[in-house]
Parts: structure tokens; sequence; C-alpha cells
């Protein structure tokens, strides 16, 4: 933890995971896989020998092969390099603005950025740090006018503030009530409106419509089973319904009706303790009282922020359900700036990545979403309600009730979904479920007596209206040993990732038994030992690890983001953006489109609706393993960071940003 040694924030984020809380797991071995290996072995006779056992060495595992033919690439640019430096590399043809950097004004009146006398005042006036999710909402017709929702995930002090540098890992460190209460102002998400003018995206700092949301200044209310629940309710909130703010809000949605989802992720590391143990290390365990098993599972108090420290909501010890006000989806009224964001406990608790939105045939809302660790699930919410088209105030109340389900993944191919409902199999007060509250609450928990499948990370989940289809980024899990290796994911120490790709029956989300495929297995496809699954076609430059978040454009085409963390010294690239093909001959084909400054990950990939435009956001430029990069070899701080990007001037540091990304001449993206 950021507490004990010379880590950055990201790399403790990281590290925090190590320690799997899931202990929970299926017995996957056994059976299951062989049952798979069956398949395998079915598989391998009908192809015998093709292209694709020449060149993987091994045919690979649980999915079909790929061919190779050379139909033309849906991704029409020519790659990039993959490598690693100081800048940001684009594909050919196409130009990225600086769109919104950490700093900027969100207001006409915004105080001008100055990081040598930030204050939390100035910090609510302007774009937060470390963006995250980009949702894009038109305006008008055209879609050159929108409103973007921007989430803010956390921060990293040591780059942040001139003079922490990286002291503040010793028991925070210079961390005063002034630093936290900026770090506080810098969480959340913005909503701002941009305009398209001359072929240059603008933010209008006039709109009445642009927007803060913060953990420090914004209430926000609850709905759905927990709502109102004692486990809700705390000194300041005798209620239980009425939250101050949002954590770690990393990807995110927006739904049919024109909402902003903004997922709560790693809350967990908000919560403190003034606690420690013999060794002067703040306690993360046995202080849950009869909440115990819940903490531990959602690894109450993480101890990664030392806001408790000042904000006694935060202090676990004076306030034991303030955690459970958190790790929710957040859904926010873009269109209304006075509006109060709803947490919708419906759609459960766990560390949210993201809340993808698609409707049934049956118009109900269909919210797809991964618990980000390892060994944890993959989850879908299906409203009771169905959207009613033109009213907009009924569909703002669709998500407070309504099915979640967390999957488990068979080795037959199919993927049942399994409902998480009080009363029903083994949830009951036996288990230790008192009501709906107590499954939503404790989502996790519910979903480990049900049987779900340990995953490998599940980051964001992207249904892909053009066909159908829902990909389920599997980030890395090295953790996972070779008799936890079941069917979905099949490789132990999986520190490179991989992707599935659901298929709902017919096109129906609200379907209960989805089948399922591998799409890709990352890592270097020329490196027999890492197992990777590719179309043979990838090139050298195109192949990832580690992907994150997800989107599909206009063309139902795929783009990948990849979060390697410090992991890029072993894989030699940096993060990036990918084009991944998912149809006919060229399915897995990989492409590299743009690629990161050293130390940062790419996060929200959002296209305009007409795809001549794809925003992107660069994440913590500057941080995760500098230690490796040639030539620096150590921690960047304020003072001395991997790489100024984007400004390069020497009194900036480097700044998260908003990238607009357009093709020189105009045209749809990557084409
Ligand atoms: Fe915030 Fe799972 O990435
Ligand atoms: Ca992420
Ligand atoms: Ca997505
Ligand atoms: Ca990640």
């Amino acid at each position: 933890m950021s507490d004990t040694d010379g880590r950055n924030k990201g790399e403790a984020f990281e590290a925090f995971d190590d320690i799997p809380l899931n202990t929970h797991l299926e017995t996957t071995i056994g059976g299951v896989l062989m049952q798979r290996y069956g398949r395998r072995a079915a598989i391998r006779s009908l192809l015998a020998v093709t292209a694709a056992t020449a060149l993987f060495g091994t045919l690979p595992e649980n999915t079909r092969a790929y061919g190779t033919d050379a139909p033309e690439s849906r991704f029409r640019f020519a790659e990039t390099a993959s490598g690693t430096d100081a800048h940001h590399h684009l594909a050919e043809g196409h130009e990225a603005q600086v769109l919104l950097r950490w700093g900027d004004p969100v207001f006409a009146d915004a105080a001008a950025f100055n990081p040598y006398n930030q204050s939390m005042e100035s910090q609510l006036t302007q774009f937060g740090y470390n963006n995250d999710f980009i949702g894009f909402v038109p305006l008008d017709e055209t879609g050159n006018r929108a409103l973007l929702c921007i989430n803010h995930e956390f921060t990293n002090e040591e780059v942040m503030f001139p003079g922490v540098g990286v002291q503040h890992v010793k028991d925070f460190a210079g961390m005063t009530a002034e630093l936290a209460g900026i770090e506080m102002a810098a969480h959340g998400g913005t909503i701002i409106e941009v305009a398209l003018r001359a072929g240059v995206w603008q933010p209008v700092l006039t709109s009445r419509l642009n927007r803060r949301i913060t953990p420090v200044s914004t209430e926000m209310s609850a709905d759905g089973p927990a709502a109102g629940h004692s486990r809700l309710k705390t000194s300041a909130d005798p209620s239980g319904r009425r939250i101050i703010g949002t954590l770690n809000n990393c990807a995110g949605g927006i739904t049919p009706w024109g909402t902003y989802l903004m997922a709560e992720e790693n809350f967990h590391g908000y919560f403190w303790t003034d606690r420690k143990d013999q060794d002067g290390r703040r306690l993360r365990k046995g202080l849950g009282g009869d909440q115990q098993k819940s903490y531990e599972r959602y690894g109450v108090p993480g101890n990664w922020y030392n806001w408790g420290r000042y904000h006694k909501r935060f202090n676990v010890d004076h306030e034991p359900n303030e955690p459970n006000r958190f790790g929710w989806v957040v859904e926010v009224d873009p269109f209304d700036p006075g509006s109060t964001p709803v947490k919708h406990t419906a759609l459960g608790r766990f560390r949210h990545e993201g809340a993808e939105c698609v409707l049934s045939k049956a118009g109900r809302a269909v919210i797809y979403m991964g618990d980000d660790a390892r060994f944890d699930y993959l989850y879908r919410f299906v409203s009771s309600q169905s959207v009613t088209p033109d009213n907009r105030a009924a569909n703002m109340t669709l998500l407070d009730e309504g099915t979640l389900s967390v999957a488990r993944f068979d080795a037959d191919g199919t993927m049942t979904w399994l409902p998480l409902r009080f009363g029903e199999g083994p949830l009951t007060p036996e288990n230790g479920f008192e009501s709906q509250a107590d499954v939503v609450i404790d989502a996790r928990l519910a979903a480990d007596v049900l049987g779900a499948t340990p995953m490998d990370r599940p980051e964001d989940v992207q249904p892909n209206a053009v066909n159908g289809r829902v990909y389920v980024m599997l980030t890395n899990n090295r953790k996972r040993t070779t008799d936890q290796i079941n069917a979905a994911n099949p490789r132990a120490n999986n520190w490179l990732g991989h992707i599935i790709e659901l298929t709902p029956p017919g096109g129906d989300h609200e379907a209960l038994t989805y089948t399922w495929d591998i799409l890709v297995k990352c890592g270097n496809p020329s490196i027999a030992g890492v197992g990777a699954l590719w179309n043979p076609r990838t090139s050298a430059e195109g192949w990832f690890a580690a992907p994150d978040n997800c989107v599909a454009d206009g063309e139902g085409r795929l783009w990948i983001a990849t979060d390697q963390g410090k992991n890029w010294k072993r894989t030699g690239r940096a993060d990036g953006l990918y084009g991944l093909e998912t149809e006919g001959e060229l399915r897995g084909h990989s492409k590299l489109f743009f690629r990161c400054p050293v130390g940062a990950e790419l996060c929200g990939p959002c296209f305009a609706p007409d795809d001549e435009t794809l925003f992107v956001a660069v994440q913590h430029p500057g941080t995760d393993g500098t230690h490796h990069f040639k030539g620096f070899e150590r921690q960047s701080t304020f003072e001395d960071p991997a790489t100024r990007w984007p400004d390069f001037d020497p009194r900036m540091p480097p700044r998260p940003a908003v990238l607009a990304i357009r093709k020189r001449g105009g045209g749809k993206i990557g084409t």
C-alpha cells in the first residue's frame, strides 16, 4: 500500500490486487475442465493441421482457429509503432488535439490553474484529475454540440503537488488537510459542453450545463433495496438515503435516455483507520465488527488516502457504515446541473469498473458490469420496467428495480445468469442474508454462494449494437494457479489478460443462457510459451496486453484500450488503443492506433456519433513503471517527472488529459 513502500498510487492499486479477496473459489478443475478439454479435442480432430497450428505451435484452446486469408481489414489505417517514450503517437493521417487537461477551467469564472498554489476551491471549478470514462451526449442533431461526461478516478500525489515527492508513501507524510481537500475536489466527474467549430473541438465555458461532481461537494440520494436500510445509516445521515459524493469513478456508461452512469470502483481504498499494528502499519483487517465478513470480502479499510484523518466519515473507527454507501452505480442527469445524482443499489455493490447499457427487445434496460478484482465476477442488471419513449422522467427511475445476476461460465460453451434474489436458493438468513438489502450490499458474498465463475479481473463489458454480442475485458490475474484455471479463464499466471465474446441467443439481452467464446488471449504471439491467441495476420506492433476499456464504433468495429500498470516493461510497449476485428476471416486481428506517453494508461475511448471524432482519456501520465523507463529509471515527482506531457512546459507537471482525435481532411476515424 501507499504507506508501506515507494510505489506510486497506480502501482499500489495493482499491488492491492495481490491479495485476492475472493477466497470462495469455485471448484473449477476436474469435471468442468475435462469437459472443455473434450471440446478442444473435438475441434482439433475437425480441423486437423491448419495454418493456425503451424503459426501458434499448438492449436489455441477453447476457441475456433483463425483464417490466414487476406481480406481487407475494416481498420484502414497504417499502424503506429509500439514502444515507450515521453510522447503520444498516433496512426498516420490523424491528429490529436488536447481538449481538456487537469486544472483547465470548467466554468467561465474558474480560477486559473496554478499547480504551485492550488486550493480545494479552485479545483472545484476546474477539470479534475485522472480522466477515465468519457460519455458523449449530443445537444443537437448534428452532434457538433454535445456534453462530455468524464470521470475522474483517482489522484497521484507525488506528481500533483510540489514538495510531496516520494516521502508521502510513509504514512502520508506531508499530506495536509489542504492537500486532501484538493484531492477530493479532483475526484468525481465533469460534465462540460463542447462544440466543434471549423474542425476543432472547444469547451463552452459559458454553458449553464457545465458541472463538477465530487466526493466533497455533491449530495446524492439512494434508491433500490438498500436505500434507507440500517446498514446505510450514519451519524450524519440517519435516513440512510443522503450520501455526500462518489468515489473512484472508473468507467461508466450513457443510457439510451441520455443519463450518465458513473461506476464506483476502488471505494474501499478511501476508508481509513487510526488503529495500527505493532510495526506501525494501519490495520486492514478485523475492524468490521458485526460486518466483519463483508469488510473482509470488500477489503475495507484500504488506507490508500488519508482523508479519514481529516474527515471522520472516511474513518471506519467512527463511521462503520460509511463504506456501505459507496461501491454503487450512480446515475446523473446531465441536462439538469442542479439535479441530485442517484445511487442505484439494485445494481449491487462491488468494485464497479463500468456500466454499459443496452435495451432488450422488450425495451428493458440491461446493464453489463464487471467487478474488477482478481477472481471476481461478471454481472448483469435487467430493469423490471421498460423504457417509455418520450417520458424521460419515467426512465429516470428505471434503474431502481430489476434483477441483478452473476455469470457462471460452463465448459460446454454456455454461460448462465444466476439471479441474486433474496429468499431464493442459498440467499437466506442461514447464509447471512436477512433481506434483499443484504444481498445487494454484499453482492460479492451472494455471488460466492451462488457459484459464480471467478474471473481474471473483469473490466469494461461492452455490448456491440451492430453484431448484438457483448465483449468482456479480462485484464489479468497473476494469482491464478494451474489448479484454479477454468474454461473461461484458461491461463495460470495470466498477467496478460484475454477477451471473452458473449452471444445472447437471437440478440436477446434478457436471456438466461448465452454462449461464449474466447476472442483473443493477449501477449506476444511470437513467443510460444506465452500462449497468446491472435489472428495470425496481427503484426508485431498490433498485439496487446491487459485490455481494460472498450468501445464499439458506429460500424460495430471494436476498439480496445489497455492498462498494463508497470508491466509495460515486460511487454516493451506503452499502453494504447487498438482496433480489434471480430468478424470473418480477420477475427482476432489487432492493430495499434494510438500509444500513450510513458507511465500512462488509456481510458475512455468514445466516438462522436458520426465516427469522425474519437475522444480518449490519457490517465496518470509519467507514473507507472518509470523505474524501468530507459534513461530515467526513478520514480516521477512533481519536480522531476518522467514526462511533462502534454504541455512539455518546464513549470508544469504531467497532466492527465482528454484528446480529440480527428482524421486530417475529415472522414471516419481509422479509415
Ligand atoms: Fe479503474 Fe479497473 O480500472
Ligand atoms: Ca479501468
Ligand atoms: Ca465501454
Ligand atoms: Ca485497469
